[in-house]
């Protein structure tokens, strides 16, 4: 079965064709995110005007580029949230239209499930195994799930404020990286920690040793603003070095100890944040160091920024009768899945 994923929730517009839920035969993602870089973040009008520029070109080339038409197409993949408004409805109506037009089934997609199935891609003996403890790290969210099979999947945690991409975002502009503030952070870091690797406690881990599951990062910013303030001359390399690994740290220790506990058989990353070297390097370390009998799945850096190869791959997994078909109120369209 090949579907046709569409992806417009935030700055990025992205189409993939991916068959049986596994091969990626086309994955095209444009993204307007340099636009937004001199206003340290997305505008969301901005990125909605943009959407609607590039949305069709992006689903002609990944149709081209997996040398198939609509006709080869067995249904429509669509996220339908979280995100920008805007930009969502951008991609909701193109997929209306495509699935009117050409007679497919059409699949509403939650994005922020949708990213863990970026781990599904590529297939082979790689794929997760249930029970699966996930952990999405955006530049929106940062929540940590129970996955016991397809569509069952229990929140266990997540963040009271700023979500960790967030959390790179916002130091990254408070001192003077531009946005996303994620690469950015992540390659002075690399760079200082390549000539001098010591410890790293400049600032605070944030609720790393309560009882829950839960995070907490506007306090780290805080911390950032007020150190930065006062030692303007820091190498950058290092505050982001610091930066990098007090947001590192903390998701690495509680969600290992939520791995303790739960006992699943794989351990999912994903989400922009999972793209993080640092972030998968340590869990790989700290799972070594814990003797944890545990699979580490995360997917190779470019399918866990936003793309809609993992929206097509998503849609296949899940699609059952959907009650959400009132959103699409179009009753020559068929609905199946279930955000
Ligand atoms: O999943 P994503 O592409 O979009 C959302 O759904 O939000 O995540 C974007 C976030 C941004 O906050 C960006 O700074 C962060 O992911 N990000 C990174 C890295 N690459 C992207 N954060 C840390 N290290 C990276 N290498
Ligand atoms: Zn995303």
């Amino acid at each position: 079965m090949r579907i046709l994923g569409i992806e417009a929730s935030c700055d990025e517009t992205a189409a993939a064709i991916v068959e049986n839920g596994v091969k990626i035969l086309s994955s095209v993602v444009a993204s307007s995110s340099q636009m937004h870089a001199a206003s340290g973040g997305v505008i969301p009008e901005v990125a909605a005007r943009q959407q609607v520029v590039s949305i069709l070109p992006v689903v002609d080339k990944a149709l081209v580029n997996a040398k198939c038409q609509m006709t080869n197409v067995d249904s429509v993949a669509i996220t339908i949230g979280p995100g920008l408004i805007g930009s969502l409805l951008v991609g909701v109506e193109t997929a209306k239209v495509l699935a009117l037009i050409f007679k497919k089934p059409i699949i509403p997609v939650n994005h922020l499930v949708a990213h863990l199935y970026a781990n599904w891609l590529g297939g082979g003996s790689h794929i997760p195994k249930f029970p699966a403890l996930a952990l999405v790290v955006s530049g929106g969210h940062t929540d940590l799930v129970l996955m016991k099979d397809h569509g069952n999947l229990k929140w266990i945690g997540g963040t009271r404020d700023d979500a960790a991409g967030e959390a790179f975002d916002k130091c990254a502009r408070i001192i003077g990286l531009p946005y996303p503030g994620g690469p950015a952070i992540s390659a002075k870091a690399e760079g200082y920690l390549n000539q001098k690797p010591k410890s790293l406690n400049l600032f605070p881990r944030p609720m790393i040793h309560n009882d829950n599951f839960d995070w907490s990062f506007s306090g780290l910013k805080t911390s950032v603003l007020k150190y930065f303030k006062t030692h303007e001359d820091i190498e950058k390399g290092q505050i982001a070095a610091e930066i990098q690994e007090a947001i590192v740290d903390v998701l690495v220790k509680k969600t290992l100890r939520a791995a303790g506990i739960f006992k699943p058989r794989s351990l999912l990353l994903a989400g922009g944040v999972a793209a993080n070297l640092r972030l998968r390097e340590k869990f790989e370390l700290e799972i070594r160091n814990l003797k944890l009998d545990i699979v580490f799945n995360v997917p190779p850096p470019s399918l866990c920024t936003d793309n809609a190869a993992y929206i097509s791959s998503y849609a296949f997994f899940n699609q059952k009768p959907s009650s959400l078909g009132q959103i699409f109120a179009r009753p020559e369209l068929t609905i199946v899945g279930q955000p």
